[in-house]
């Protein structure tokens, strides 16, 4: 375990097992379809590729970035691009790829947008929840873990840059982001 980490919330085998688990559930929905594959940049990227390699549908594949500068519970500000999808997701069924919700800001924003956008369907899956934060009226359709709300590293997810290649999730030391 990396020397900054305080614990292992979720080893590699437990990830490996439920986003399997979790992927097969979702691939039933696909059946016939070509899904677009919204992977959300940067945190989402890992749990992105390990997710898609289980659908057995065709799946076409896209990236956003977005700014979450607005997830506080009070923000009312808007979701800002810093690299919007190639595709054009009019008529399309898209699943959109997320590693972590907390307030909701970032997914309740995208999901309206990508509506707006004229897609037929649009589907959340996330790696963790932060079910205690949600300021915004948004769940994930499936869910991998959830989670309370400490500060989480590993598998994507960062600390200013840093921690996102760990193969597993774990809990970030408070001195390390204290100090
Ligand atoms: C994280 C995460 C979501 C957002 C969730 O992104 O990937 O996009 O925050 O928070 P919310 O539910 O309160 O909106 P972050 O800004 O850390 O960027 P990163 O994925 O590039 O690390």
């Amino acid at each position: 375990m990396h020397s900054d980490c305080e614990r292992i919330l979720f080893s590699e085998e437990q990830i490996r097992a439920r986003v399997a688990e979790v992927a097969s559930e979702v691939d039933k929905r696909y059946v016939g379809k070509t899904p677009l594959c919204v992977g959300i940049l940067k945190g989402g990227i890992i749990f992105y590729s390990d997710f898609i390699r289980h659908l057995t549908s065709p799946v076409e594949l896209d990236f956003m970035a977005v700014s979450s500068y607005g997830g506080g519970a009070v923000s009312s500000g808007k979701l800002k691009i810093r690299k919007d999808l190639d595709k054009d997701v009019k008529g399309r069924d898209v699943i959109i790829i997320e590693d972590i919700i907390d307030s909701g800001f970032t997914l309740a924003n995208l999901k309206r947008l990508l509506l707006e956008r004229g897609a037929n369907s649009v589907l959340i899956v996330t790696l963790l929840n932060k079910k205690g934060r949600r300021s915004y009226d948004i769940s994930p359709d499936f869910n991998c873990f959830d989670i309370e709300n400490e500060f989480v590293i590993g598998y994507g997810l960062d600390y200013n840059e840093r921690y996102r290649s760990l193969p597993y999730i774990g809990v970030l030391k408070r001195s390390v982001y204290e100090k």
